[in-house]
């Protein structure tokens, strides 16, 4: 059995785990300050311990900084402005009242912290397009899959990007999930010149975020354990 070789006692690790897991969030705005490699390879490696099912390990993921990055920005920022791109369709029509509830509440508390009315739609737009550069963090991140995979194997790409985000926030590297990014499949494997078995699942920024920044203040609340989870057969 593979056991964890420390000398720290497993309150202690309990402690260090909840702490990062509970103090990650989406982060949407950045400081300068570049990310080393070393820093983002180490991350990597740690996220290839994400489990999957059969061990197939379906993630592909391709990290860009620079030129690259800004390149590719460039790229998605044109792309959304022509409106080449499919409209965004992440969530089923009708969305089942509990969740657009919440998503009605998530998009009042993102864009009251940047003061942004929900009339004001062109400035809405402009939060929205800055997911293609990447909030102005130093490095992105573009995850895909094999598109023959099922949606089982799409859990397995979901855990690695938590994994991704865990290590990072580990280290004192905060991170956004981006959705966003899968209506521009297309630009996207044309500029990183994936495989055409690959697709574009979702993105994510990541750098030092800039705590002081209205965008990072927002909290987003989490239904009570009571709410979504049934313990059954303990005794009490
Ligand atoms: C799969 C996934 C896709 C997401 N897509 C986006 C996105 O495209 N743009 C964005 O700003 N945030 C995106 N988010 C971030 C969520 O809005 C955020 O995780 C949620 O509001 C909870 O906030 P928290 O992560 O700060 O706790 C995404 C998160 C996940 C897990």
């Amino acid at each position: 059995m593979v056991q964890t070789a420390t000398e720290w006692s497993q309150e202690t690790i309990a402690r260090c785990v909840s702490c990062v897991v509970r103090s990650r969030r989406a982060v949407r705005a950045f400081k300068a300050e570049p990310l080393r490699r070393e820093l983002v390879e180490e991350i990597l490696e740690d996220a290839a311990a994400a489990p999957s099912g059969a061990n197939i390990q379906p993630w592909k993921v391709y990290v860009v900084s620079g030129a690259v990055k800004d390149a590719l920005a460039t790229a998605l920022v044109a792309a959304s402005r022509a409106g080449t791109a499919p409209a965004p369709a992440h969530f089923p029509e009708p969305l089942p009242d509990v969740f657009r509830a919440r998503l009605h509440d998530f998009g009042a508390r993102y864009f009251a912290s940047l003061g942004i009315e929900r009339s004001d739609a062109a400035a809405r737009t402009r939060q929205t397009e800055r997911n293609y550069s990447f909030f102005g963090a130093p490095v992105g991140l573009i995850f895909s899959i094999d598109r023959r995979l099922k949606p089982h194997s799409w859990i397995d790409l979901g855990l690695f990007a938590q994994s991704v985000m865990i290590a990072a926030k580990a280290r004192g590297i905060d991170t956004c999930p981006q959705v966003a990014f899968a209506p521009f499949h297309d630009e996207i494997a044309s500029h990183l010149q994936m495989p055409p078995e690959e697709i574009t699942a979702f993105g994510m920024s990541m750098g030092y975020g800039d705590f002081e920044a209205p965008v990072n203040q927002a909290s987003m609340p989490r239904e009570g354990r009571h709410d979504f989870a049934r313990l059954l057969g303990f005794s009490p």
